[in-house]
């Protein structure tokens, strides 16, 4: 099998696809390879045909699909999580939300994670706080991969099937949640429509999920239990109304380091 220096496969690559983003070719050469340092400090020889491989992901990545459903993986907080085509992709901007938990929590604490998706939200408080959490989901293929992701992090996170609270009959200190907020007005790009669309859409306001959540909230948190949710940018008025209406106090919308508002945290 012929064979061509690292080096000048990603060069003559780089050249001949320059639409593709330097951090996007430089994550796909690392994940084939193992290391893009490699590329630069050994530079070994590799067969040929790799080319063809790379070429095969950027084709993909160019009409629209995401890196991490080619690669089914997404990186959060610092953690690798396993993820599929169809299921949310971990935003860094849900990370604010774990730090607005994890300023709260403590290990003594009963969490729960609302439309966990693949995990990552109740997996990483679980490792972080050691405290008792659970997650709940809609859709039964993100229940899966949460399952798989526990495993894959070995902690042990309480993983149910439910709409919302409407399978679950327990209490808890805190309820986080990173729920769908588009509008149903919106529109999106064809790779974030590539998700699956109740993991993004909740009505014409965006707030369907949220309301459910807020309502039935009262019933499953302890008294000064805390409620954290994500929201949509131009959400905070309307949500802390929600929060107020439904017997919550001291009400903050959190901004995130690029000031826009982005999590409602309440006292119940
Ligand atoms: C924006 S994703 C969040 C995924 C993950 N927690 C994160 O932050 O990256 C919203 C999740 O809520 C789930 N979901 C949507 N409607 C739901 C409902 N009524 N009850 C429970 N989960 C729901 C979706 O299936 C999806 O996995």
């Amino acid at each position: 099998m012929e064979k061509i220096r690292l080096k000048n496969l990603y060069r003559s690559l780089r050249a001949k696809y320059p639409s593709v983003m330097d951090e996007d070719f430089k994550y796909i050469f690392a994940r084939v390879f193992g290391s893009f340092s490699k590329i630069f400090l050994e530079n070994p020889a590799v067969d040929k045909s790799e080319a063809q491989k790379i070429e095969t992901i950027i084709h993909k990545h160019l009409e629209g699909r995401p890196l991490e459903y080619i690669f089914e993986v997404a990186e959060f907080f610092g953690f690798e999580f396993k993820i599929k085509e169809g299921i949310h992709i971990p935003k860094n901007t849900t990370e604010f939300l774990i730090e607005r938990v994890l300023a709260f929590a403590d290990e003594k604490m009963k969490i729960i994670d609302i439309g966990c998706g693949c995990g990552n939200v109740a997996i990483v408080i679980a490792k972080l706080t050691k405290a008792q959490v659970w997650a709940v989901d809609i859709d039964d293929r993100a229940l899966k991969i949460a399952e798989e992701n526990a495993k894959k992090h070995g902690v042990k996170i309480k993983i149910v099937k439910s709409n919302v609270f409407d399978a679950i009959f327990e209490k808890f200190d805190i309820i986080a949640s990173n729920p769908p907020y588009v509008s149903t007005k919106e529109v999106l790009s064809k790779s974030v429509l590539m998700q699956n669309s109740a993991s993004l859409f909740a009505g014409s306001e965006g707030l369907d999920v949220i309301k459910k959540i807020i309502q039935q909230a009262p019933l499953h948190l302890n008294k000064g239990g805390r409620i954290f949710l994500e929201i949509g940018y131009d959400q905070g008025q309307k949500v802390s109304e929600i929060l107020f209406r439904n017997g919550f106090k001291n009400v903050k919308i959190h901004k995130d380091l690029g000031n826009i508002p982005r999590i409602a945290e309440a006292e119940f």
